[in-house]
């Protein structure tokens, strides 16, 4: 619903439009969205053909500077990743002062606003080299931020990548690999870490990419523009949805299961709670990215042979919220986050890392929003207010109130 007024405040006519419903604060070129007809591309490919056609780092190339990239680019991306994937020592210390039960998205937060200190050089991007060197310089370091903060939670030795392997694999095997244990490599388990980040990549001006582009456009560093968007991701009405499904799901199983009973509350004016995993923003028909990744969560439970009694508490929840007429007229379907916290937990990421790992699938696309607002030379985004406070006071005196 358009709910978007002009109101002439003191300093002029201010478009007033909370929480930005119909107002753009950019022009890009990076995705397309059509929430209507369920629709999203990158770069103009569509996101089914790029989740069974490319890996997560050819989308990344691709959001970042525009182009498939062919088979020397992607070597040369990739060995460079790979020349930078070393993180300072000294940030392990950080990591140390963190108590073990710090939730993840704190400690990544922090830690990637942390590496601005130990690599300075990233923040002055003005020539073309220093933004590359910056991109690169993240995108190799972040993932062993990502398996850090697991490892930190989990009281594990951490540890450094493996140069031989794939960047998702590297990624995995950073996260998975215990002391004194062969780690052994799961395509299907990969391939379906692959295809989440790769449908997490960009969903244009979302609430954590509009704070990187916002962040940024005061020429605050890559590193940091990227720390305030795992901030804004953090939030449950966001990425921290897929941990409330989780969470959901389980405090309905450990209440006996009855699903009737949740739906009623979703649906009780006067009850707070809201069904985690339904409804968006944006697709107001079907999330095409649920789609796809309904049918890998399939997949890699048929796969690893798991048999789950959360899994069939979200299947009846599905079954019923498809049917009810309350989600139906309000156009509440399952969104991405209903699957993906699935999937996490068949792989074995434990479920305060599931926004994290929707960050690790998000930072090309954050990325690729930060350059395009840097080379557009965009101005800083300052957004305008309706004053709505007290007219002028006279000042009383403390000792007069
Ligand atoms: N359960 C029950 N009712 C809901 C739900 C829900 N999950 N979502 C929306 N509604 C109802 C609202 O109460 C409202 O009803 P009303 O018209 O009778 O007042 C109507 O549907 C419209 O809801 P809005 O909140 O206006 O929709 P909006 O577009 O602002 O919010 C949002 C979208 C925040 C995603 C919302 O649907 C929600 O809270 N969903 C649950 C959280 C979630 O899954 N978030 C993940 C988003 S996806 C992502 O970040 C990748």
């Amino acid at each position: 619903a358009i709910d978007i007024k002009t109101l002439r405040a003191t300093s002029g006519l201010i478009t007033l439009d909370p929480g930005y419903k119909n107002t753009g604060s950019c022009s890009s070129a990076i995705t397309f969205l059509d929430g209507e007809k369920g629709i999203l591309r990158y770069r103009g490919y569509s996101i089914e053909e790029l989740a069974v056609k490319a890996d997560f780092l050819e989308v990344a190339y691709l959001l970042i500077f525009g182009e498939l990239p062919n088979k020397e680019q992607l070597e040369r991306f990739h060995t460079d990743i790979k020349h930078e994937s070393h993180v300072d020592e000294e940030m392990k210390k950080i990591l140390d002062g963190f108590p073990k039960s710090a939730h993840p998205m704190g400690v990544l937060s922090s830690l990637t606003s942390g590496l601005i200190a130990f690599n300075p050089s990233s923040v002055d991007v003005r020539s073309e080299e220093a933004m590359y060197n910056a991109i690169i310089r993240i995108m190799a370091k972040f993932p062993v931020l990502v398996a850090w903060t697991m490892r930190k939670q989990q009281g594990l030795p951490l540890d450094y990548g493996d140069d031989n392997l794939g960047y998702v694999e590297n990624l995995h095997k950073m996260m998975f690999k215990r002391p004194n244990k062969e780690y052994k490599l799961n395509k299907v388990v990969i391939d379906a870490l692959d295809q989440l980040l790769i449908l997490h990549a960009d969903h244009e001006q979302n609430c954590s990419t509009s704070t990187v582009r916002i962040t940024g456009s005061s020429h605050a560093g890559l590193f940091v523009s990227l720390s305030a968007g795992i901030s804004a991701l953090w939030g449950p009405l966001h990425g921290g949805a897929n941990q409330a499904v989780l969470e959901m799901l389980e405090a309905i199983h450990a209440d006996g299961g009855d699903t009737d009973k949740y739906m009623a509350k979703a649906k009780d004016k006067d009850d707070p709670f809201r069904l985690m995993g339904f409804g968006h923003r944006v697709y107001k028909n079907f999330d095409p990215r649920a789609r796809i990744i309904k049918k890998a969560a399939d997949e890699v439970l048929n796969d690893l042979g798991i048999t789950d009694p959360i899994l069939d508490i979200a299947k009846g929840l599905e079954k019923v919220a498809l049917e009810d007429p309350y989600f139906v007229d309000r156009k509440l379907y399952p969104n991405v986050d209903f699957y993906s916290g699935i999937i996490y937990r068949a792989l074995g990421i434990p479920v305060e890392m599931f926004t994290v790992m929707f960050a690790m699938g998000r930072l090309p696309g954050w990325i690729a929003q930060w350059r395009e607002m840097r080379m557009n030379k965009e101005p800083i985004g300052r957004p305008r207010q309706l004053y709505v406070g007290e007219n002028s006071r006279t000042f009383v005196p403390l000792k007069k109130r």
